[in-house]
């Protein structure tokens, strides 16, 4: 579960406005951690909106399991910078919210007891189950958002740029978090996750794909298989590591500047 097939799709917002995809052609697959790397403005948001539904091809086909994406769904969570909590209700109410759509055959008191067994596994405690977001730091919030994209255990998780918000240290227990939540997965959800920051791919991503500028592509693809994986530490000190940071670097760059060449 949580394979994803992209044939050759292409994604305008208007029609016969800029072409913002291009022929983005690869296979995602289930348990992968992906993450998705490039400029701002070349279109990562817009390949995940694509993949959970909340925007059509314009060409290509896009499928999950073999069922064409065809409207949001269940069977993928999203997580996005702003935290996705309605302001108006409580963590806790928040997180029962998707429950019910997810679970709806189940009593208000066993929801309520996964909530709180879910904020408990994302480190927070109990009270916060009964604060609105307006009282929680940005840390907590996004500890919420993805208690809530875990608790219902959708197999693709679609993270846009999650910890952009966040203060450094918060942002380190944050990564550490979501690895841990994935890679006690069983299965293993298959996992897209947007980032601008080349060192936090590199700690989480067991596939990491450079988009280019728009009408964009995939312009690097790079494995990282598990028994590889660098730590915090090994990240900055094995040389294997270092020579892939500058070319993801330089991919992330290079496209930049022949872009400014083309458009002159
Ligand atoms: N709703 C929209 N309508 C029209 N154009 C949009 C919309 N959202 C994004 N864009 C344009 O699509 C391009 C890619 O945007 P986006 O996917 O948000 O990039 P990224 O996430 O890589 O920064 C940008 O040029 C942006 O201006
Ligand atoms: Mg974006």
């Amino acid at each position: 579960m949580g394979d994803i097939a992209i044939k050759n799709i292409s994604f305008s917002y208007e029609e016969g406005g800029k072409v913002i995809l291009k022929d983005i052609d690869t296979r995602i697959h289930a348990g992968e951690f992906v993450c998705v790397l490039g400029q701002s403005g070349c279109g990562k948001s817009t390949l995940l909106r694509l993949i959970a539904g909340l925007e059509s091809p314009t060409a290509g086909e896009l499928s999950i399991d073999g069922a064409k994406v065809d409207g949001a769904s269940l069977q993928r969570g999203v997580v996005f910078q702003d935290y996705g909590l309605f302001p108006w209700m409580t963590a806790g109410e928040n997180i029962i919210l998707a429950l019910k759509q997810r679970f709806p055959e189940r009593s208000k008191q066993e929801l309520k007891k996964i909530a709180v067994d879910m904020l408990k596994r994302v480190g927070l405690e109990d009270s916060v189950f009964g604060k609105l977001p307006k009282e929680l730091s940005g840390g907590m919030k996004q500890r919420c958002a993805i208690a809530q994209a875990f608790s219902i255990d959708p197999p693709v998780l679609l993270m846009d740029e999650p910890f952009g918000a966040l203060d450094a240290v918060t942002r380190t227990r944050l990564q550490d978090l979501v690895l841990e939540l994935w890679a006690q997965g069983e299965p293993k959800k298959t996992v897209l996750f947007v980032t601008h920051d080349v060192d936090e791919a590199m700690l989480l991503a067991n596939r990491l794909l450079v988009l280019g500028q728009s009408p964009s592509n995939i312009i690097y693809d790079c494995v990282i298989p598990d028994e590889k994986r660098p730590t915090r530490e090994s990240q900055f000190e094995d040389p294997e590591f270092l020579k892939m940071r500058t070319e993801l670097i330089r991919q992330i760059n290079k496209d930049v500047a022949s872009h400014v060449e083309k458009t002159m």
